[in-house]
């Protein structure tokens, strides 16, 4: 492994731009729990089950209470290693570019640790936990903090003096929803411009995201694969590291950004 990491450092370090798709494994290590493998249930719900529009049709109390119980663990979780040390390599100066599946917030929470200000080099696929849209009018809210899920009357609704009282749902994106179409866009140009794709911590079975590795292979260029576990990518990796992300990442970081 060691002479893996020495290999993917030494692409990394030739490689501009980079273009770093995660998931859900990164932030494994900081405590939140992935989607799918152990501790992937919540309750008796798999992510599919409860992330999609007909399951808030039908129960959007239950929904809400999904989401209210990931920002309260969210909430009690820092960035660890791995996205501390993405972000520092972006603020010494090198044109790495995030693409993230997470909702969790924490790529962005090690940029402004580390004194980026610029969020232009992050994308959140998948949009955010602690943001709230109206289902009737799609305006965006910030999410009431806290929710009272305990009946339906609690849940939160589109308020303030342009409010139109809809009910707000999460503002993510779910199973069968479009993304945001500037959003993966701007990541499919980034994997179509980059010089090596490093790959972190996802399942890599859901589309589009797990596209943005393949156009970037298909191109000629490096997948580097992060992962304790094999998956989808590791069939187009050009190196596939066995790990897990806050040990391995802060190893790949080449030390001189020219
Ligand atoms: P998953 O839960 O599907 O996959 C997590 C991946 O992280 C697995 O491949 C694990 O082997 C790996 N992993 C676990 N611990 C790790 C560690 N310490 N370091 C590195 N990797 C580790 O999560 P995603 O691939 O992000 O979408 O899931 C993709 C999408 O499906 C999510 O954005 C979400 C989900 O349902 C929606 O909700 C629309």
């Amino acid at each position: 492994m060691t002479d893996q990491v020495g290999h993917a450092r030494g692409i990394l370090a030739e490689a501009s731009p980079v273009l770093v798709l995660t998931g859900a494994g990164i932030s494994a290590d900081s405590g939140v729990p992935t989607f799918r493998g152990e501790g992937g249930l919540w309750r008796e719900f798999r992510a599919e089950e409860l992330a999609t529009p007909d399951a808030f049709a039908r129960d959007p109390r239950l929904v809400w209470e999904w989401y209210e119980w990931r920002r309260r663990t969210v909430a009690g979780c820092e960035p660890n290693a791995a996205h501390l040390a993405l972000a520092g390599w972006q603020a010494a100066g090198a044109d790495v570019r995030i693409a993230t599946q997470n909702v969790d917030g924490l790529h962005g929470m090690a940029a402004r640790l580390t004194g980026i200000t610029d969020g232009g080099r992050l994308l959140e696929l998948h949009g955010t936990l602690f943001g709230a849209r109206c289902t009737a009018c799609a305006r965006r809210a910030e999410s009431p903090d806290p929710i009272d899920t305990g009946n339906g009357a609690g849940l939160p609704r589109c308020g303030g003096p342009e409010g139109c009282g809809g009910l707000l749902r999460p503002d993510v994106v779910w199973f069968g929803e479009p993304l945001d179409p500037d959003v993966i866009g701007t990541a499919f140009a980034w994997a179509e411009a980059a010089a090596a794709c490093l790959v972190v911590g996802t399942s890599g079975i859901v589309q589009p995201a797990a596209g943005l590795a393949e156009v970037t292979r298909e191109r000629g260029a490096a997948v580097i694969e992060i992962n304790p576990e094999s998956t989808p990518i590791t069939r187009i990796a050009t190196l596939s590291i066995r790990g897990g992300a806050a040990d391995t990442v802060p190893r790949l970081i080449p030390r001189a950004v020219s």
